[in-house]
């Protein structure tokens, strides 16, 4: 269910007047006696942990309620990761009135700031399935709307939202009606309008909701085991959709979205809430000395630039905050920027990025080359989702099942992965590839070949595939769980690992019908990290660079709706101002550790390497690098 702005506020307004009522009162006696009315005070919301901001719309209406002359400027979108020390927003007013709402404002923002965090978090656990994460009705009272709006910004799915919009038939309406059946004829007879999802306890249970005509909406497993959860999967064999609950936690929610159920429900989301901590410093002259700290650190970066001259290039992906992006030597993505790290003599590259981008440019590197990364714990969700050991153990699996998995298949790994794991395709006769030359390596590989092995983006392997002319039924992916089937291995001519990226796993079909129905005649375009059935929904996908050029090459006028990382979508918006470029998602998904290089960080690298120091280098055993660089280098070769 979809809750928007207006929504939003509608619902908060009157929770906002009990809290003026409850908290402010006659007046904030403490402000009121030791501030000056007239003085004019700039406050900061900081993050001081990491999160998922949601509530900024409501932060804004309490300083507004309280006082219209407050501006409210908030600094990060809704939906968005920020680290620890991110500014949030700032607020500027009349320093009374700043100071009178400062707390309700932050206790707003801290609650839906916590549920769209721990959402984040189960949503994180389950990317790499097909399960999507739902919320209760288990929501503090008078907050419902609220509450499920910042469900939503943490990346998951609105159940229900009061009793009335949907016939949820449980335990005890089957025990007081007299049976499952019945209880499910009498609902639908009296509301033949509402979608009708079954409580069931059982796996008998669950062979007569399946055998209700027509169709129930969805059936609901009430505190099954996984291996029960997996029976009733199959028995129910996608006829209707399955809600697994009961008791789901962060530990057990991957194990339960492995069992192949379509939706998790965890009442946890709005019933156990902690607030993400957030504060605001009124900083006066401090604003200044924070925004002279920014450009200091620019004006760092610029020095030991001009100290290092040509001994110093810097890498900046797509993805990067735009102030880094701005100090870049060179912007790109992974492609581009693989080549250009291949093709530096500087002495020093340093990477921003994330980890496997910068291992890469290691690899590569000349002898006496150093490759330096801002922060060294910006890794890659997707690449983490395949280890090294894990990789070895299914191809072992591969062996047991052809012999010889070398002579069968072709490993490909996504360059969004460890160096281990170029190096095993470097060792097995394999290659890398990027979003930008996949159907490429694809290609390559089969003539190398009969099958491919790929990892670790199923949706990038399955869209490549797809778009050779390779059908799903010749596709499988790989189970981390049990062993494979013998005749369904058999078939496969391409195996995929099942890992997903957090961010492009967001893009939904539904995101597309969207944005056609508010923009008609506008051109969807998404990254091939998007789930199949969102790239056959848009009407093209690939890299970040081909997203770039086809609408750098497109008409003033022209719209596009873009399925990408956030950072770029915007950096476009303000590139090509004569079209009208969206976020293809309601809640614009941003790449939190590719956020995670900062100026401040840079500077400091730099700083220390003008001084002569290395700081965060990035270095790959030689073992590892020689076969990564075999790896790599047949790709750069294609
Ligand atoms: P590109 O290869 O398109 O730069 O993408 C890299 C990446 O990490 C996408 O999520
Ligand atoms: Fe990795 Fe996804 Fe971030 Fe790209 S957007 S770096 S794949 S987590």
């Amino acid at each position: 269910m979809k809750c928007n702005h207006d929504t939003l506020l509608a619902a908060a307004a009157p929770l906002i007047e009990l809290a003026v009522a409850e908290d402010i009162g006659p007046g904030d006696a403490t402000s009121l006696s030791t501030l000056d009315a007239a003085v004019i005070l700039e406050g900061r919301i900081r993050a001081k942990e990491a999160g998922v901001i949601a509530g900024l719309p409501v932060a804004e209406a309490v300083f507004q309620r309280v006082d219209p002359a407050i501006t409210f400027s908030a600094r990060v979108a809704e939906g968005q990761e920020v680290v620890a020390g991110e500014v949030v927003a700032e607020v500027r007013g009349p320093g009374p009135s700043l100071l009178a709402a400062e707390r309700l404002a932050l206790n707003f923002l801290q609650r839906m700031s916590g549920i769209a965090t721990l959402t984040r978090s189960f949503v994180d656990a389950v990317a790499t399935t097909g399960a999507t994460i739902l919320d209760t009705r288990k929501t503090l009272p008078a907050y419902r709307v609220l509450d499920k709006y910042a469900v939503r910004m943490g990346g998951g799915m609105n159940h229900r939202m009061s009793l009335f919009d949907m016939l949820l038939v449980k335990d005890n309406h089957i025990d007081g009606a007299g049976g499952l059946t019945l209880a499910v004829e009498r609902a639908r007879a009296m509301y033949p309008e509402l979608p009708v999802e079954v409580e069931v306890r059982s796996l008998d249970e669950l062979r007569e909701a399946l055998a209700i005509v027509p169709p129930l909406d969805r059936i609901l497993l009430d505190n099954m085991t996984p291996d029960t959860m997996r029976e009733a999967v199959a028995l129910a064999g996608g006829r209707v959709p399955l809600e697994a609950s009961g008791g789901v936690s962060v530990e057990t929610v991957a194990a339960i979205a492995a069992t192949g159920v379509d939706f998790i429900s965890v009442g946890a989301l709005t019933h156990s809430v902690k607030a993400l901590d957030l504060s605001m410093k009124v900083e006066g002259n401090k604003g200044q000395e924070t925004r002279g700290k920014k450009q200091r650190a620019e004006g760092r970066v610029k020095a030991a630039k001009q100290v290092l001259g040509d001994r110093l290039v810097i890498l900046g992906h797509h993805y990067q905050r735009e102030e880094v992006v701005a100090l870049a030597d060179y912007r790109g993505d992974s492609l581009q920027l693989a080549r250009a790290a291949a093709g530096t003599d500087a002495e020093f590259i340093v990477f921003c990025g994330v980890h496997f981008m910068a291992e890469v440019a290691a690899t590569l590197a000349k002898p006496g080359q150093h490759v330096l990364i801002p922060d060294p714990g910006a890794g890659c969700y997707l690449a983490d989702t395949a280890t090294p050991e894990g990789v070895q153990a299914a191809w072992r699996a591969l062996d047991a099942v052809f012999g010889d998995a070398e002579v069968e298949f072709t490993p490909v790994t996504y360059v969004n992965s460890s160096a281990a794991l170029k190096a095993f395709c470097g060792k097995h006769g394999g290659t890398v590839c990027t979003s930008g030359n996949a159907e490429k390596v694809l290609r390559w590989a089969l003539l190398q070949r009969p099958r491919v092995f790929f990892f670790p983006d199923q949706h990038l392997g399955r869209n490549t595939a797809l778009q050779m002319g390779i059908k799903m039924d010749e596709m499988v992916v790989w189970d981390l769980h049990r062993k494979p089937e013998q005749d369904i291995i058999q078939r496969a001519k391409v195996v995929l690992w099942p890992g997903a990226c957090n961010v492009h796993q967001r893009f939904r079909p539904a995101h597309v019908t969207a944005a056609r129905a508010q923009y008609p005649g506008i051109r969807v375009i998404v990254h091939p990290e998007c789930k199949a059935e969102t790239v056959a929904a848009a009407d093209g996908a690939g890299s970040t660079a081909y997203i770039i050029k086809q609408i750098a090459a497109a008409p003033a006028g022209s719209q596009w709706a873009v399925g990408t990382e956030s950072r770029l979508v915007y950096r476009l918006q303000h590139e090509y101002p004569a079209q009208t470029i969206v976020p293809l998602a309601d809640v614009p998904p941003y790449c939190a550790t590719m956020g995670q290089t900062t100026v401040e960080n840079l500077a400091e690298v730099l700083d220390t390497l003008a001084r002569g120091e290395l700081r965060h280098e990035v270095t790959v055993d030689a073992g590892t690098a020689r076969w990564a660089k075999i790896a790599l280098e047949r790709m750069l070769a294609l």
